[in-house]
């Protein structure tokens, strides 16, 4: 299915992290303006999506999927016109089962798309839809996570139209990010629901309800899955918390942060429509952004790890480095790491970008920053050459799968 969609990681918003189940259209016109006055339409953000209990409790008279007509009384067609007209694209919900998950509470029940595939697919196409999230509730008829995964995959592409999909059935049917992208899932959740909080006390592989920032980390680096990142194709770490309540405004730029150098989709989890300037700071910082969004599509990973304090580095091109110093402690320490353990070739000095700063320096290898709490320095780090640095870049393959 991949259709040369999503080659650098998707970024946008969607509801459920902040609005679960109570939304219209008027808060999905409302997000879509500002996606745009905020600055994030600028800084790469694109995809506005619902997520679960946008649909009607029931198919129409032709099986076709409707919207909740009191809270969409306008339909998704009408609707993804708006959001198409303010320069975005639009994406929906749905579930590769019977129902979707929210559909066990009776004021949210709704079908699933199981063996409905080819004639939902046609339906977002008609509707316009640019981005399906695809869960995995309700029954399963007795097919495989495959099959049913598969079909939606093949449904897409014969609807004519390009729509991300993106794979939600984490830790149910055994690793995603072994299998979701041989049937063409742009990304694939590989975690369970993340909870606006740094930590919620999980064991290093523990995946389960409800992650915090630093569970998910964690679970990210426990398994090898940064090979089977790369174009079109993404490790899905959850959406994003940035803003909301129950992180500070250092451990959302933490989170942000790492994000990024995992090269995860950025999902904007927050009220779009009531974010305080450190927050559209956090979300904008293109410096930050471009770590995400390096062409050379590598996840970075782990490379040490001191107890509560870790270096993260990710490979972009041109033989720059991302460099992450995270802390996870609970107070303030200082993190170093050297040029070469984090991939860069020996030289004379490097230049030594900090990317929340936006200042500059020269090192001789050393990169070593004083670390607030639960935070994170975030460095881009080339060597000095004067010119070009003429390392061949096939170095990045150590890093993928293929
Ligand atoms: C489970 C998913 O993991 C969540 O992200 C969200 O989509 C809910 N389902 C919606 O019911």
């Amino acid at each position: 299915h991949d259709q040369g969609l999503s080659q650098t990681p998707p970024m946008g918003w969607n509801s459920w992290n902040t609005f679960g189940c109570d939304i219209d259209e008027g808060l999905i016109r409302d997000t879509a303006d500002a996606m745009v006055t905020s600055g994030m339409a600028a800084a790469g953000y694109e995809y506005v999506n619902l997520d679960d209990c946008w649909m009607a409790h029931t198919r129409d008279s032709n099986g076709d999927l409707v919207a909740n007509t009191t809270r969409f009384p306008s339909g998704m067609a009408a609707l993804a016109e708006y959001v198409h007209d303010q320069g975005l694209e639009i994406g929906l919900y749905e579930s590769a089962g019977t129902e979707p998950c929210a559909s066990e509470n009776n004021q949210y029940s709704a079908p699933g798309c199981l063996n409905n595939e080819y004639n939902d697919a046609n339906t977002f196409a008609r509707w316009g839809i640019d981005y399906l999230k695809y869960d995995n509730c309700g029954g399963h008829g007795g097919q495989s996570a495959w099959e049913r995964f598969l079909r939606m995959s093949d449904a897409l592409d014969q609807s004519g139209r390009d729509i991300v999909y993106s794979q939600c059935s984490w830790g149910q049917e055994g690793a995603e990010w072994t299998w979701a992208w041989r049937h063409g899932a742009n990304l694939w959740r590989t975690t369970a629901d993340i909870t606006d909080s740094w930590d919620e006390g999980k064991s290093a592989c523990d995946n389960n309800f409800f992650m915090g920032v630093t569970d998910i980390v964690d679970f990210q680096d426990c398994e090898d899955m940064h090979r089977y990142a790369n174009w079109g194709h993404w490790n899905d770490p959850d959406m994003l918390e940035v803003g909301n309540p129950g992180l500070s405004e250092t451990e959302s730029r933490a989170h942000f942060g790492m994000w990024c150098l995992m090269a995860a989709p950025l999902i904007a989890g927050n009220d779009l429509r009531n974010m305080s300037q450190s927050t559209v700071d956090v979300l904008t910082n293109q410096e930050v952004v471009d770590v995400d969004q390096d062409p050379a599509g590598v996840q970075g990973r782990k490379v040490r790890d001191d107890g509560d304090r870790e270096v993260w580095a990710k490979p972009l091109v041109d033989n720059e480095v991302a460099v992450g110093l995270f802390n996870r402690g609970s107070s303030s320490a200082t993190i170093s790491t050297m040029a070469a353990e984090v991939g860069l070739p020996s030289a004379t000095d490097y230049v030594v970008r900090d990317l929340h700063a936006h200042t500059e320096s020269i090192s001789s290898g050393g990169i070593s920053a004083s670390v607030p709490a639960h935070g994170l320095a975030l460095f881009r780090v080339t060597v000095n050459s004067g010119g070009a640095d003429t390392r061949p870049t096939e170095y990045l393959s150590d890093w993928h799968w293929m």
